[in-house]
């Protein structure tokens, strides 16, 4: 039976790759990179990088698709079923990736950013495709480092507190309101720098964009003291990079 191995690759440096994922690049035979156009192609690059460096004799086959481009237009309502049909085009470019290009015995492998367990969608998409049916393998997850712990490290600080919970969630959902019974909070996903709403009350942020990578960038301090900076840092560096993938933790009451 085919069988595919979704291998977290960390979030952006190399050296983040676990000995685990190692082993399992060098047991696939196809490696199915995803091409998110030219603005990303940093990221396409690295997943390259990873096989030259790990994989030198070569000895796979590396298949290239272009991912679906998602309506970034579509909020409020709109926003779930976007998201849904966004997940089923690339459900459908994969399931041929598998059918066509993997012989019945081989495997295949996809290179996940960060950890393949935190908002990504390849695991959704591969339950999606055995559910229809059209083609059959197994598959293994392989962890990587995520850009939470990488973000956490890299400001030598912990997510929570003694005995106390922690909250990952999306920007979107921080606009919706700080999460109740919580004080330490991983926003994700924020195009539009949710922090701001929250300068008025006693937080610390630890920020980072590009973390691993040689454009990292990280701030921390008190919320309303630093907020103005990385707005200013972020756009600047967004403006030229072309993009930008950050995350930040939020610690209210912080000498608590
Ligand atoms: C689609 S999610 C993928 C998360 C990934 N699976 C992980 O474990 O980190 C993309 C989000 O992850 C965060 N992210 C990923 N890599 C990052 C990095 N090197 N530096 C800062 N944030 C990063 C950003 O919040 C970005 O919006």
């Amino acid at each position: 039976m085919r069988k595919i191995h979704v291998i977290g690759i960390g979030a952006g440096d190399p050296d983040q790759l676990t000995l685990q994922a190692v082993k399992a690049l060098r047991s696939t035979d196809v490696f199915f990179i995803l091409d998110k156009g030219e603005v990303k192609s940093d990221l396409v690059q690295l997943r390259r990088d990873i096989l030259d460096a790990h994989m030198p004799e070569g000895g796979y086959r590396l298949v290239e698709a272009r991912d679906p481009d998602r309506d970034r237009t579509a909020g409020g309502p709109a926003y779930s079923p976007a998201v849904g049909d966004w997940r089923s085009a690339r459900a459908a470019i994969y399931e041929r990736l598998i059918a066509e290009e993997l012989g019945e015995d081989e495997s295949g492998a996809f290179l996940v950013w960060g950890d393949p367990a935190l908002y990504d969608s390849t695991l959704g998409i591969l339950e999606e495709i055995l559910d229809r049916g059209a083609v059959a393998f197994s598959y293994e997850v392989i962890p990587g480092i995520s850009s939470v712990s990488a973000l956490v490290a890299r400001h030598r600080t912990g997510l929570n507190r003694v005995a106390r919970p922690v909250q990952i969630t999306t920007g979107r959902r921080l606009a919706e309101g700080f999460p109740d019974g919580v004080d330490d909070v991983v926003v994700m996903l924020d195009a539009h720098q949710t922090f701001r709403r929250y300068t008025d009350e006693d937080i610390d942020i630890y920020w980072g964009a590009y973390i691993g990578t040689p454009d990292e960038i990280l701030v921390s301090g008190p919320l309303a003291e630093v907020a103005p900076f990385i707005e200013d840092v972020r756009a600047e560096a967004r403006e030229r990079k072309g993009w930008i993938m950050d995350t930040y933790l939020l610690r209210r009451n912080p000498g608590l």
